[in-house]
């Protein structure tokens, strides 16, 4: 099996690097080429001059981009230059409908479609032990299932197309109510004079230490926000939670709440921040002692 890499940003590089280590690179493709350049040197693989020349060498194209619109244009680019057979892989975070209605096209030309989002951040990427949470076809997750198990500790199947996005959903709820208890806890931590190098330790290995604690606290105190995972990235997987949530009529307070906060901070700029960046605000209501509007 060869893979095509579609997408080579913080998490679609490393999943490329792994896929090299396990022998299933087959090619990688960036829309910036330049990005893409280094990587495939380092690599040793063909970057593809275009989607079609990435997916004549391979039996299984897998496309990490950020959002919808982004893979729906990757889609509609490669859609042409698929072959029966082929199995396509999405590990980006995107909507239930726009997998379900990609694979859905797809299955018409007899290519089978995998929705495949993953959790385990940057680090986790880096270190090749995300988790998978799959969506569609079992025969065709389990063909495929070495090349997500070249960065996964573990690949689960969820149901069809889109259930993978749907307990992707899950996850960034649960991303919200870390981030916003971090941020708010090292800042009350910062604010009342407390040794927070002492501290950081303690909160880590205690009952409510996280590895987010573990992997963010300290920069997050050094006021240190490189991503990581993009703010703009979390905002726009809780405008996913909404759609899915609407359909339920139910608004989740952590959801909303934390929209309505990355917002504040999008628009002064801190978009490509990492989502932990969230500190800047809690900081906030020490310095300014507000009480009222949160
Ligand atoms: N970072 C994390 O911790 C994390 C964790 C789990 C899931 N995710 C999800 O994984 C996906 C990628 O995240 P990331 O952190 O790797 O993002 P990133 O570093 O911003 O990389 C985004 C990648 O998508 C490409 N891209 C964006 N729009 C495109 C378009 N219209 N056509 C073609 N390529 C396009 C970019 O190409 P250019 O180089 O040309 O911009 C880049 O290669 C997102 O859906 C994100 O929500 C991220």
């Amino acid at each position: 099996m060869k893979v095509g890499m579609i997408g080579l940003g913080v998490m679609g590089s490393a999943m490329a690097m792994h896929l090299a280590k396990a022998g299933l690179l087959g090619a990688v493709w960036n829309r910036t080429r330049h990005r893409g350049e280094a990587l495939a040197n380092e690599l040793g693989v063909e970057l593809a001059d275009d989607l079609s020349a990435l997916s004549a060498t391979t039996d299984v194209v897998m496309t990490c981009v950020s959002a919808d619109e982004d893979l729906q244009a990757v889609i509609a680019e490669l859609t042409p230059a698929l072959r029966e057979g082929q199995v396509v892989i999405d590990t980006s975070t995107v909507g239930v409908a726009t997998v379900e209605a990609i694979a859905a096209a797809l299955a018409k030309r007899n290519v089978r479609f995998i929705d495949a989002p993953v959790t385990g951040g940057a680090e986790g990427a880096q270190a090749g032990t995300l988790q998978v949470m799959a969506g569609g076809d079992a025969a065709a997750l389990e063909a495929v299932r070495p090349a997500l198990e070249a960065f996964a500790d573990t690949v689960t199947h969820f149901g069809e197309v889109g259930a993978g996005q749907r307990a992707k959903a899950v996850n960034q709820v649960l991303a919200a109510g870390m981030v916003q208890a971090m941020t708010e806890a090292l800042a009350f931590a910062d604010a009342s004079g407390l040794d927070t190098e002492a501290l950081l330790p303690v909160l880590t290995h205690g009952a409510m230490g996280s590895r987010l604690l573990e992997r963010r606290g300290a920069r997050v105190l050094a006021q240190d926000f490189a991503p990581g995972f993009r703010m703009a990235l979390h905002h726009k997987d809780l405008q996913l939670c909404r759609t899915l949530l609407q359909s339920m009529d139910v608004n989740l307070p952590l959801v909303e709440m934390t929209v309505k906060h990355y917002e504040r901070l999008m628009a002064q700029g801190h978009g490509d921040d990492d989502m932990s960046a969230l500190y800047r605000l809690k900081r906030e209501l020490f310095t300014t002692g507000n009480r009222k509007s949160l």
